[in-house]
């Protein structure tokens, strides 16, 4: 009987498959790792072929660990890593190129010359996104100007342009189209009609035949073949999209902060998009079926979870990632010593392409505690940061934080978290809330979830952090993390 719902969860470092049954209730799920391929420094890409894979082995594991088969499931959902992109061939599904990743910065020099031509304010306007190596519009234009043959093909329609969400998709369905919320992280979508914008199209020499068809969020896009035969593809989100559902941020003003690869705090502001003055992201929250969509406030942090895995696989401070926890609790405090951790540049509310990372106030006393302390402490001064712009931009106090992803699992974070925000944090009963949030749009299509709301009854809190930190102590903390974080701007410019 088809009682259950998948949900891929196609994500910066994993790819994973998770099994839910009608209360919410996580049955079981498998994950696969890929490669993360650094052709030169700034340079991020992933083998998309490699992807396509570890989805179908991830889905084969964790029906099997479920004792299910594909026949028991009524529908499936996909949610994905935004922005990363790739074009590949429509004749052979062969990618042209390994995907660009979100946080590669290869296009600073098309940013730059974009905004040369004064044109920032009018793609931030239709778009709600400013001209970061971020988005996927830049992206597909370094991949049309340097992969060769690429643009030809891709004006024929022979070659064709996707998110992940777009090729796991096509891969399962063989139809080329993509989720509302994904198409609006590419810099090429109006977010006020949610369709191709034909002016920044001409703007950035995209041509439309190689893009895929906007569907909304929660609809039946068909079947699927292979591990998934014959169960309908029913729902789609970029991940934090998917988290913010999966949370049951359903009204306006309700918050999410997911610690992942990044950290992305999304804050629902209903039915009408609102312009950010203090540097936040004006983005899709959702579009549901039929249902008018609705919009939210983003601050992206792009290295969060990164931080740790670069400690662990770059300098091999810890063997497995949780090994951080253990590591900065072997000192009291963090020693004074802060770690920006500006890989990618830094992104809200700054957006400073020109910053580098740096660890800043080493001392003959400093030792790898501190600095496992300092790198878990950068994340919650960055939410700190975004937390301060999203009440500047709505005017809304967010009263507690709800959390989740990997990190939000670490108690030392989550109480260093509400304590320098001097707010609660919340971190509800599961932690995989992309997975139950691509799973609920999926459900909802297909009637396993009858309303919004039926979703949100689902949502428990499992542990709150109460703020247990002193004014004056926070006020040197920040005062210090900011000193850092100027030393850290213009670093790539010098
Ligand atoms: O915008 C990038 C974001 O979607 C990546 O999410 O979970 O892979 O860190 P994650």
């Amino acid at each position: 009987m088809r009682r259950f719902i998948g949900a891929i969860d196609q994500g910066t470092t994993s790819t994973r498959f998770t099994v839910i049954d009608a209360a919410g209730e996580i049955l079981a799920f498998d994950q696969r790792e890929h490669a993360q391929i650094y052709p030169r420094p700034g340079w991020v890409e992933h083998d998309a072929a490699e992807i396509r894979a570890n989805a179908c082995l991830a889905i084969e594991g964790a029906l099997e660990k479920a004792g299910l088969s594909p026949d028991n499931l009524a529908a499936v959902g996909v949610t994905n890593q935004r922005e990363t992109c790739l074009l590949w061939d429509r004749a052979t599904g062969a990618p042209l190129h390994n995907a660009l990743v979100w946080m590669d910065t290869r296009t600073q020099p098309l940013v730059d010359k974009y905004l040369a031509q004064g044109v920032g304010e009018l793609v931030r306007m239709k778009t709600g996104l400013p001209l970061a190596t971020y988005f996927s519009a830049l992206k597909l234009v370094w991949l049309l100007e340097n992969v060769p043959g690429a643009r030809a093909k891709a004006e024929r329609g022979e070659a064709l342009f996707g998110t992940m969400d777009s090729w796991l998709m096509w891969s399962l369905t063989g139809r080329h189209i993509t989720d509302a919320t994904n198409a609006a992280r590419t810099q090429l979508v109006n977010l006020t009609t949610l369709q191709w914008d034909t002016e920044l199209l001409a703007l950035f020499g995209v041509p439309r035949a190689c893009l895929p068809q906007i569907c909304s969020s929660s609809e039946v896009y068909g079947d699927c073949a292979g591990p998934l035969a014959g169960v309908p593809l029913a729902g789609a989100l970029g991940d934090q999209h998917a988290a913010l559902l999966g949370q049951a941020c359903i009204e306006p003003g309700d918050a999410k902060n997911t610690y992942g690869t990044g950290c992305f705090l999304l804050m629902n502001t209903g039915e009408t998009p609102h312009v950010s003055t203090a540097g936040l992201l004006t983005t899709l929250a959702y579009q549901l079926g039929d249902a008018k969509p609705v919009y939210a406030l983003e601050g992206s942090i792009a290295i969060a979870g990164a931080l740790v895995q670069w400690l662990r696989d770059n300098l091999g401070l810890i063997e497995k990632s949780h090994e951080i926890e253990a590591l900065a609790k072997t000192v009291p405090d963090n020693g004074d010593v802060y770690f920006v951790p500006a890989f990618s540049g830094l992104y809200a509310p700054r957006w400073r392409g020109d910053a580098r990372g740096i660890i800043a106030g080493l001392t003959r006393f400093s030792n790898k505690g501190h600095i496992a302390r300092a790198a878990l402490e950068a994340a919650a001064y960055q939410t700190r940061e975004v937390l301060a712009a999203m009440t500047a931009d709505s005017g809304v106090a967010i009263g507690e934080l709800k959390v989740d992803g990997g990190m939000a699992a670490n108690d030392l974070l989550m109480q260093f978290q509400a304590d320098i925000l001097d707010a609660p944090v919340v971190r509800p009963r599961h932690l995989e809330t992309t997975s139950l949030g691509a799973a609920y749009a999926a459900g909802l299509a297909v009637g396993v979830f009858k309303s919004l709301e039926d979703i949100a009854a689902h949502w428990r809190a499992s542990q709150r952090f109460e703020p247990a930190m002193s004014g004056e102590e926070r006020a040197r903390l920040v005062a210090s993390w900011e000193k850092a974080v100027e030393r850290s701007l213009g670093w790539a410019g010098q």
